[in-house]
This record gives C-alpha cells, structure tokens and sequence, in this order.
C-alpha cells in the first residue's frame, strides 16, 4: 500500500484527479471504477477542468460506480447516477452507454446484483477502482462485517451510514434504508485500487485502516489484501497515522511520485 499525505483536501484531490488523468492518457480505452460522496466532488470537479482545458479524453473509457440507493430512480437527485451525471458525466465527453451504475429500481434487485458482476467481468474487470471511505470504514457500502469475499448484493445500511448521509436528503426520513453494492471481493478484483480521505473527522478510520490490524468490522483494511493501491491523504486525514513521517519521505523520494511532486 502506497500512502501519500498532502498538506490540504484541495491538494489531495488534485493528486488523485491527476493519477486518474495519467492512467487515462495512458490508456484511453481504461475501465475505471468510481465512488460517490462529497470527497469526490473536487475529483470530478478537477477532471471536468481538465476535459475542458486540456482536452482530457474520456470518449473511449468505461466506467462502473461502486453502489446505487434501493429504491432511487435516476432523477431523484439523492440518487448516485443523479450525483455522478451533475458531477461528472454531463461535464466530459463520456458516453451515457458506457457509464454503468447498479439498477435501484430493478424488480429483482438480487437478480440486478449478479448482472452487474456479470458486466463487469464482460468489459475484462476494472483497471482502477476510486474509492472513499465511510466514517465508520465502509467501502461502497460494505459495511462493517461485510466478507472480504462478498460481491454485489442488497445490503442493509448501518445507523452510522443512515446518520452520515440522511442529512443530504431535503427529508432526512426519505434516505432509503437498502443499496445495491459491489462486494470486498468485487473491489480487490480491480487492478489498481485508488482511496481518497480528507478532513479530520475521518482520521480515526483512516488509521484503524491502513495501520490496524485486517478485520471485517473495519471493512477499508481489507485494503491490505490489494497489490497496487495507493491512498491519498489530506494532513487532517493522516492526523492519527503512526508512520506518517515516513509516508510523506516516501512521496518526496520514491521515483514514481516525481511527476506528481510538482504542480
Ligand atoms: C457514501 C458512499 C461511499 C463513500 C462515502 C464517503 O456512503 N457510498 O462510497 O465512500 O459516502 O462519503 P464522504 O466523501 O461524503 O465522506
């Protein structure tokens, strides 16, 4: 596991914007795995710049989202296919076709569940998965106890999760209480895992994470199965890293930092 540490949110995400566009340019044709949440935001903010200013090419990718709301259509704007159109899709020259996100208001959401694994499998796997984490270590919407193995399925959301998230709904009640999300298992298939985390109130978690012990109840430290993945953290985000000295000598003095040392 790699761990960089920048000094602010904004720095932060401007790495991960800029490790996805270099993943991009160095294949057009990438099928990346993409989170939601309001981390993300100044991810897709600085990767719709740089479609804009810099011609960041997105006409040949695919892209697969980690979870969906039970329940949500498209057009209800607390659903993730609504976040990612108005944060993303709408702003770079994707094409709708190749965006895909689990179906909430599929009949049979079981059935919905296995053919999004089928897909993903079809499209070859995803080369690189963006992810959050949860205030309680959910990735998707694993939540604690979720198997390392799991895969797309209907999950129950925690109070943790329902407390985190109700408040973006005009009506706190109206959060739906079930969502479809890839499983661990799903997530550590993906070639190349990328986790952002900004802000102190995710500090605890980050570090339970990345330097506690592998445990189902922390669902982000099955991380640490993955060959290649990299996290990218604010200061505020790696206040409670034990080895954070040595994170941060890492990305001044490792080689394959250097292009993304300077602005
Ligand atoms: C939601 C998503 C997660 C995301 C989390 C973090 O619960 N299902 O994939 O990691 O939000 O959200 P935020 O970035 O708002 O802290």
């Amino acid at each position: 596991m790699d761990v960089v540490i920048r000094p602010t949110a904004e720095d932060a995400a401007e790495l991960t914007a800029r490790l996805i566009a270099a993943a991009l340019r160095a294949r057009p044709n990438l099928t990346l795995g993409l989170a939601t949440g309001c981390t993300m935001e100044a991810v897709y903010a600085r990767l719709a710049w740089m479609h804009q200013e810099d011609g960041l090419d997105f006409s040949q990718c695919r892209t697969f989202n980690l979870d969906e709301y039970a329940g949500l259509p498209p057009e209800h704007p607390q659903s993730y296919r609504h976040y990612m159109n108005r944060h993303l899709f709408e702003k770079v020259n994707i094409q709708p076709g190749r965006t895909h996100l689990p179906d909430g208001t599929a009949a049979d959401l079981r059935a919905e569940c296995a053919r999004y694994e089928e897909l993903i499998v079809g499209c070859g796997g995803i080369d690189l998965q963006l992810l959050g984490i949860g205030l309680n270590g959910h990735l998707g919407f694993n939540e604690p106890l979720s198997s390392f193995r799991s895969r797309t399925r209907v999950v129950t959301l925690s109070p943790a999760t329902r407390q985190q998230n109700a408040p973006l709904f005009s009506s706190p009640a109206d959060m739906p209480r079930r969502a479809l999300t890839m499983g661990l298992g799903t997530i550590l298939e993906a070639r190349r895992c990328l986790l952002l985390a900004t802000g102190g109130d995710k500090a605890d978690i980050v570090a339970w994470a990345l330097e506690g012990p592998m445990c189902a109840r922390v669902p982000a430290s099955a991380l640490q199965l993955h060959a290649d993945c990299e996290v990218i953290l604010d200061e505020a985000a790696a206040g409670r890293l034990e080895d954070a000295d040595h994170y941060r000598s890492l990305f001044e003095q490792e080689p394959k930092w250097a292009p993304f040392r300077k602005g």
